[in-house]
């Protein structure tokens, strides 16, 4: 009798192994061209074992993924899963937004994803060992309005105790939050979906819904689903609430703020009539340059407005941070932070300062080879600023470079602040005269002032030089007069002026080439 194993070798079945063979070869042909993909462009952050240890692992939060665990946070398979090979192809394709996961459609062909995949699943091979791993089916979002439904689930699943009434992400199971691996984790911020790891869309949110994020604890709500405690429908709800509380498109930010003149300006921030001014959305990024670095930053953007009524400016600022800093709940927060952070030029404070704001002014709108470097100026050329902390106060002065503050004299500046829901609000009044015009600008109409930010979260170990940086805008002070008058000067300002995002890794660069003066900013980046 042939024995079952013998029989492999018969006629029919040796073709049958020779196409197991090829399968295989080709299979490990492709995890060997993975992993010159993988030790070119992925190493670096996720290690050369796959350990997410790469160089600088330590600075970024989240930090790379292990791969020899083999948790996966975007997925259509059912909590606890494996992904499928798509799920893998896709989150690598289009990265993860708001980590430093790039994506990599742009860079790599298919044939090199198809690769890196099977050499990243070599990384774990017993959990990827058996039968691939299977989609749940994702459907279609009902149609008709169900926001107010979707509402009401929020409140029934309690998304709200980790991500806030508002969805800023201030819960008060916020500051306990930890991953699978021990690193702090904040709630989503609700308002930003552009900054989803797993996509914006309705369906995007609906599936993290149903398959969770796996290692986080944002939790998979099959269950709820499953044990008739809401229905499949109720739960879709729920993700078309979600989307709507981001705005339509993900903000653009323009480089000119206008200060539109009205008939005398407001004196608080929540003043109703703010509803009607344009809101300007300044992205800020970690500050990586002067030491110490931060990589890991709390404020990711503020939210611009401004007026002015001939006599006074007011500058309206909000932006989304979870802790009113100090506060002893976020403590626990703190200590998670610094034993995670470790790379990053120094240990953390062991307590908790205030939340930050500057606002840096420079002196000249019109010369550019003349501005002050970003990062708050230098001796040769200071800032002028407004430095607004949650006490809640401000002061007004100058700086020579992040922190180097002189005060000047008089209190111009005044300052009216308001923390709710995971966010401040802060308005800013000055005179638009001054008498001391060689170190503030002149707030003159009809011109374009060069501004940019500084903020820091107190609770998170930021402080005066670890925090979120944008680089140059300007805030125009509009004339009651023809629009072609005022068109042009706009038109100027954001060809020439050269006031876009700055990419900070370009300013860092140019740092590196000129030996840590102030790079010459003249060759403006498109690269935001
Ligand atoms: C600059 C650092 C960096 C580089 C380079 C990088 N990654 Fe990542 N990657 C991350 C970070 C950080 C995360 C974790 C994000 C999170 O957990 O939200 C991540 C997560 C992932 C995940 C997990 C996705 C999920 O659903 O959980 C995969 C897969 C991945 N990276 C693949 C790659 C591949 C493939 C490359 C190279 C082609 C690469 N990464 C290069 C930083 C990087
Ligand atoms: C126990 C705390 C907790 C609860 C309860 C919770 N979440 Fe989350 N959620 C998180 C955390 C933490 C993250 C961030 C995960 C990350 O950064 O990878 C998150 C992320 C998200 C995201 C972003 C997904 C993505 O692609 O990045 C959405 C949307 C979301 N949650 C919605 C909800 C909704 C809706 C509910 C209630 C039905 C809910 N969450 C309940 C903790 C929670």
């Amino acid at each position: 009798m042939e024995s079952p194993r013998s029989s492999v070798f018969g006629p029919r079945s040796s073709v049958l192994t020779l196409l197991v063979l090829t399968v295989l070869i080709s299979a490990t042909l492709r995890a060997q061209d993975g992993k010159v993909v993988y030790d070119k462009w992925c190493a670096g952050c996720h290690g050369d074992t796959g350990a997410g240890d790469g160089f600088g692992a330590k600075t970024m939060l989240p930090h790379p993924r292990d791969f020899t665990k083999a948790v996966y946070k975007i997925r259509t398979t059912a909590s606890g899963e494996i992904p499928t090979d798509d799920d893998l192809r896709h989150v690598i394709e289009v990265g993860m937004p708001g980590t430093a996961m790039p994506e990599w459609k742009s860079r790599l062909s298919a044939g090199e994803i198809t690769g890196v995949i099977q050499y990243l699943k070599s990384f774990s091979p017993n959990s990827f060992k058996g039968a691939a791993a299977k989609a749940i089916a994702i459907g279609k979002a009902p149609s008709g309005a169900g926001v107010d439904e979707g509402k009401a689930v929020f409140q029934k699943l309690e998304c709200y105790k980790c991500h806030g009434a508002a969805g800023r992400a201030d819960g008060k199971s916020a500051p306990t939050l930890k991953d699978d691996y021990g690193n702090p984790i904040r709630p989503a911020d609700l308002t930003e979906n552009w900054k989803f790891r797993g996509g914006s869309s309705v369906s995007d949110i609906y599936a993290r819904l149903r398959t969770g994020l796996d290692g986080t604890p944002m939790p998979s709500f099959q269950d709820a689903v499953e044990n008739k405690l809401i229905t499949d429908e109720q739960l879709w709800r729920v993700a078309q609430y979600v989307h709507s509380l981001s705005p339509e498109k993900a903000p653009e930010s323009r480089e000119v703020v206008r200060a539109a003149r009205v008939q005398s300006v407001p004196t608080t921030p929540d003043d109703a009539a703010w509803r009607a001014v344009e809101r300007f959305w300044v992205p800020l990024v970690g500050q990586i340059i002067a030491k110490p670095r931060w990589f890991a930053p709390t404020v990711d953007g503020v939210w611009v407005q401004a007026l002015h009524d001939g006599r006074t400016i007011a500058l309206r600022l909000s932006w989304d941070d979870p802790s009113k800093s100090p506060d002893p709940i976020w403590d626990e927060w703190l200590g998670r932070m610094s034993k995670s952070l470790t790379d990053v030029d120094g240990p953390l404070a062991t307590q908790q300062g205030p939340d930050r704001l500057v606002v840096q002014w420079a002196q000249d709108p019109n010369d550019e080879s003349q501005r002050p470097y970003f990062l708050g100026g230098d001796t040769k050329r200071p800032v002028y600023v407004w430095r607004w902390s949650s006490e809640p106060r401000v002061e007004e002065g100058t700086e020579t470079g992040l922190g180097k503050f002189t005060a000047l004299p008089g209190a111009h500046v005044t300052q009216s602040t308001k923390y709710a829901d995971g966010q401040w609000q802060v308005l800013f009044t000055r005179p638009l005269a001054s008498i001391d015009t060689t170190h503030i600008p002149r707030f003159t109409t009809g011109h374009a002032i060069p501004i940019a930010f500084f903020a820091a979260d107190g609770s998170s170990g930021e402080d005066e030089i670890r925090g979120a940086v944008s680089t140059w805008y300007a805030v125009y002070l509009d004339v009651p007069t023809p629009t072609r008058v005022f068109v042009a000067p706009i038109a100027m300002i954001a060809l020439s002026a050269g006031l876009g995002m700055l990419l900070v890794t370009r300013a860092q660069r140019r740092e590196r080439v000129g030996d840590g003066r102030r790079p010459n900013d003249s060759s403006h980046t498109e690269e935001r």
